[in-house]
């Protein structure tokens, strides 16, 4: 008899536990909608915006954008090379600078992305290997990939010169005729 009231005992103990264990851990708004943390949703609503994507730009720096849209570099948001809206405008207002790559950190940016070699890029993605690149150009290793590249429109300078001497070529061939 004695073993059996023990065994219950201990049984209700770890019931108790468990019902304690429940009541003292689970999050006040638990269940109110259903099973999640209901408080859950107003966090989430609440989060700040950091990101502003390319039209929040606009108003104050439209020809950086329609430059943007013209180019290469269509699909890239401005927040990728610089920083997000919220550590730059409050309230319409400029409360910090951007982040503005120089030097060096232009070639580290653009060669986050176009490396040559990097596993799982898509095959006709263009990169290029920067020792590479500046032995087929014919350049110093001390150049910074825009001195030629508009960094916003990246083949406008050399679209330009390639048009230019193809007219030139063009004029002279007109003149020998
Ligand atoms: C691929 C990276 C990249 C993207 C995308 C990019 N920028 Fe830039 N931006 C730069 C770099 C690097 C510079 C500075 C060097 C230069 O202009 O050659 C710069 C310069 C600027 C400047 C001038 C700052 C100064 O003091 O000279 C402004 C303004 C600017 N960007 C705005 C934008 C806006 C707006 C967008 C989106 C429409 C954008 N950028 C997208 C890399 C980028
Ligand atoms: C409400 C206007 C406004 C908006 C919106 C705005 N900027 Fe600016 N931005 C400015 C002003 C003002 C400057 C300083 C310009 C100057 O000194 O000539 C500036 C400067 C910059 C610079 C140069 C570095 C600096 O901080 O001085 C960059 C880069 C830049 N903005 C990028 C952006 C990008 C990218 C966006 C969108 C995500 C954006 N800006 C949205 C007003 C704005
Ligand atoms: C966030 C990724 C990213 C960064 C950073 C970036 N690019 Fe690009 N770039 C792209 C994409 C995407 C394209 C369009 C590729 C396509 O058309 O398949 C592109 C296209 C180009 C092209 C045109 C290639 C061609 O033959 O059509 C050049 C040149 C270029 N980028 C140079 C640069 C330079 C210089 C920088 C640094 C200032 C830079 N990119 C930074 C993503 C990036
Ligand atoms: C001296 C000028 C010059 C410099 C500096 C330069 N490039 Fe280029 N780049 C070019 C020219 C010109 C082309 C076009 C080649 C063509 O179309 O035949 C090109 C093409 C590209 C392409 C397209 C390649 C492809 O396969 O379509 C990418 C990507 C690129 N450059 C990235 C960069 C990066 C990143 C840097 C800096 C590390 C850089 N370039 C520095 C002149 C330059």
């Amino acid at each position: 008899m004695r073993h059996i009231v023990k065994s219950l005992l201990i049984v209700l103990g770890i019931v108790a536990t468990i019902f304690l264990g429940r009541h003292f851990l689970t999050p006040d708004s638990w269940g109110k909608y259903g099973h999640y943390r209901a408080d859950y949703i107003d966090e989430e609503a609440n989060r700040s915006i950091n990101y502003g994507e390319n039209d929040s730009c606009l108003k104050c720096h439209s020809e950086v954008v329609d430059m943007l849209k013209h180019g290469e570099h269509k699909t890239l948001s401005c927040e990728v090379c610089h920083s997000p809206l919220s550590e730059h405008i409050a309230d319409g207002k400029k409360i910090g600078s951007m982040k503005v790559p120089t030097g060096n950190e232009i070639d580290k940016t653009c060669l986050n992305c176009h490396q040559k070699n990097v596993a799982g890029r898509p095959h006709k993605f263009p990169m290029i290997d920067k020792n590479e690149h500046y032995k087929m150009l014919e350049i110093r290793a001390d150049h910074n990939c825009n001195q030629c590249h508009t960094v916003h429109y990246p083949k406008e300078n050399i679209n330009k010169a390639k048009s230019l001497s193809r007219n030139l070529r063009e004029a002279v061939d007109n003149e020998a005729k």
